[in-house]
């Protein structure tokens, strides 16, 4: 299908020392889609974004990136076409100041003075980093190079952003920032957007699609109301359901209140709660 920006096929793979990292991976990532890939620590994320950028030898099965075998494809083909954010920005960001780092990659495409500097302006407004320029790296804060990371890859222009735990080391409201600004630009600027977490909370609020990684496998994938709605499953995979959900799920099925339907987000969380109260209001009239 054409509008598939991702397809992975069986894809399996061994670290040299023989872990087996993945196992049998199948997902398809839709153009201008947001999707997580969520799993407890080892569960495989990292590997998989990693094959999913070509970054591994002897990666068994077939990734297909915009419909082309990404075996196929030069490295600097699929570098013009994806970008892949390291859960460590110190492992990313290496130039002397800020503009120099997200400078970098317009540099080695081989746009004109003019067009860098627009580009590495442009990304670093939409990272909120404008006036920071000159700032050494080193300098910024945690999160804020972690924004540079974006800021480098966005001056690019790429169309798809392969992130690995983009809130991970963030407090709670850099947090919604990013996933804010992720959001953002898979909305407006219809950048597809890949990431790897283990944070259920944020999930429901942002993401169209996810994927649950245990153990090297995907165990479950769907919309976040349709992988959210097994408890028992989430604790097999060492993860849990948002605390929201949780509640209602224990309210329901512990307390017997009577909800329809489990809610993910605050939001819908209060107006089930209202709607719950309305109906026993009336029954006890
Ligand atoms: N370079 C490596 N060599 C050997 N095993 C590795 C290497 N990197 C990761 N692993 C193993 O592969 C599995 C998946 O790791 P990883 O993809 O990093 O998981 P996650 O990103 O979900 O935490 C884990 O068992 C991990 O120990
Ligand atoms: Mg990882």
């Amino acid at each position: 299908m054409d509008d598939l920006m991702y397809s992975v096929r069986n894809v399996s793979y061994r670290y040299p020392d023989g872990t087996h990292a993945l196992q049998d991976i199948g997902l398809d990532v839709r153009k201008g889609e947001f999707v997580g890939l969520l799993g407890a620590n080892g569960s495989g994320k990292t590997t998989l974004l990693k094959a999913m950028d070509k970054l591994l030898k002897g990666v068994e099965g077939d990734v297909y990136l915009d419909g082309v075998d990404i075996n196929t494809l030069s490295s600097k083909e699929i570098y013009k076409k994806v970008g892949l954010v390291f859960q460590d920005p110190d492992d990313q960001l290496f130039a002397p100041t800020l503009f120099e780092d997200v400078a970098f990659g317009p540099t080695n495409m081989g746009f004109s003075t003019r067009e860098i500097k627009e580009r590495v302006m442009n990304a670093l407004n939409e990272v909120e980093l404008s006036g920071l320029e000159r700032k050494s790296v080193h300098n910024l804060s945690y999160g804020q190079r972690k924004r540079a990371c974006i800021a480098g890859l966005l001056a690019m222009g790429h169309e798809t952003l392969l992130m690995d735990e983009p809130t991970a080391g963030l407090d709670p409201m850099g947090e919604y920032k990013m996933m804010g600004l992720l959001k953002k630009l898979n909305t407006e600027n219809n950048v597809t957007v890949i990431m790897a977490t283990h944070s259920v909370d944020l999930v429901p609020v942002f993401l169209d699609k996810l994927y649950i990684l245990s153990k090297g496998r995907i165990t479950r994938g769907g919309t976040p109301e349709e992988v959210f709605n097994a408890p028992e499953d989430m604790k097999n995979v060492k993860l849990r359901l948002p605390h929201i959900a949780e509640l209602i799920y224990k309210l329901k099925h512990e307390d017997k209140l009577d909800f329809k339907r489990i809610p993910l987000t605050v939001g819908e969380a209060r107006r089930e709660i209202l709607r719950s109260f309305e109906q026993s209001l009336k029954t006890q009239n």
